[in-house]
């Protein structure tokens, strides 16, 4: 049985009072709702205080990267151990817009996945066909090879602490969302890569989220499909309403 995770993604939005204002104003829109997990990822200087207003609520709170290396003369950079001390437990990686603006690459997106895996953190691993690719009828070859790549050396154990996010690049802000047909489908196929990589029981077992301008309306739809155990949301996780619609339709 796989478990709803609903997470949102704020990317570069809310400064520390800017969180708490929002935290505190969802904590008791989301309390007891207990059918899903509800994580936040946050720009890093928020998370703190992020995680203070979710204190002792069904709230978690991530980051929406990490880097590779431990430590060391990367400026700029976070590292997995800097996160896990101050109790970040989520991290987003692989991030489209990571991918489209900050060079990252599949080696990179690995190389990030198993750094924060081996401290011990859950990884949110995003992946998706950019529109070109959707329509040259190539988004199954596109998503295994991305789940091939992004997962090479992950154990059959870590995979426990992998969510894998499907993201189509061009339903990301867009307002266009992939009909919850192509998003089952295609949740479907990564499924099927993974079943290739480590079996049927791991593949059943991972959690595969949809993302792309999911929101208030079209959340239960999306999250009624098989394949489908979850959503990251951007820009419908800015405002409580539209994201405890969202969690209420994973209930
Ligand atoms: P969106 O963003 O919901 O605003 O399309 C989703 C994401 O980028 O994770």
């Amino acid at each position: 049985m796989r478990r709803y995770v609903i997470a949102g993604n704020w990317k570069m939005n809310f400064t520390p009072s800017q969180a708490t204002a929002f935290i505190n104003e969802i904590k008791p829109m989301v309390a007891g709702k207990d059918n899903c997990d509800i994580v936040f990822c946050a720009p890093y200087v928020t998370i703190a205080a992020a995680m203070e207003a979710a204190k002792g609520s069904n709230i978690k709170i991530g980051a929406e990267n990490v880097h590779f290396e431990q430590k060391g003369a990367f400026t700029g950079e976070v590292s997995a151990e800097m996160l896990r001390e101050i109790g970040v437990e989520y991290v987003i990686i692989g991030h489209s817009e990571r991918r489209q603006y900050f060079g990252e690459t599949d080696e990179t997106v690995n190389k990030r996945t198993k750094a924060a895996l081996a401290a011990g953190m859950k990884v949110i691993l995003c992946l998706g066909e950019v529109k070109e690719q959707r329509l040259a009828g190539i988004t199954k070859e596109i998503v295994s090879m991305q789940t091939k790549l992004d997962l090479a050396d992950v154990s059959a154990e870590d995979m426990k602490n992998v969510i894998i996010a499907y993201e189509p690049v061009w339903a990301i802000g867009t307002g266009l969302t992939a009909t919850p047909e192509q998003a089952d489908e295609t949740c479907g196929q990564i499924r099927e890569a993974l079943a290739e990589i480590y079996g049927a029981e791991v593949a059943e077992a991972t959690i595969i989220q949809y993302g792309g301008s999911m929101n208030d309306a079209n959340a239960a739809e999306l999250l009624a499909k098989p394949n489908v155990d979850g959503g990251l949301i951007g820009g419908a996780s800015l405002v409580a309403k539209k994201f405890t619609a969202i969690v209420d339709a994973a209930q």
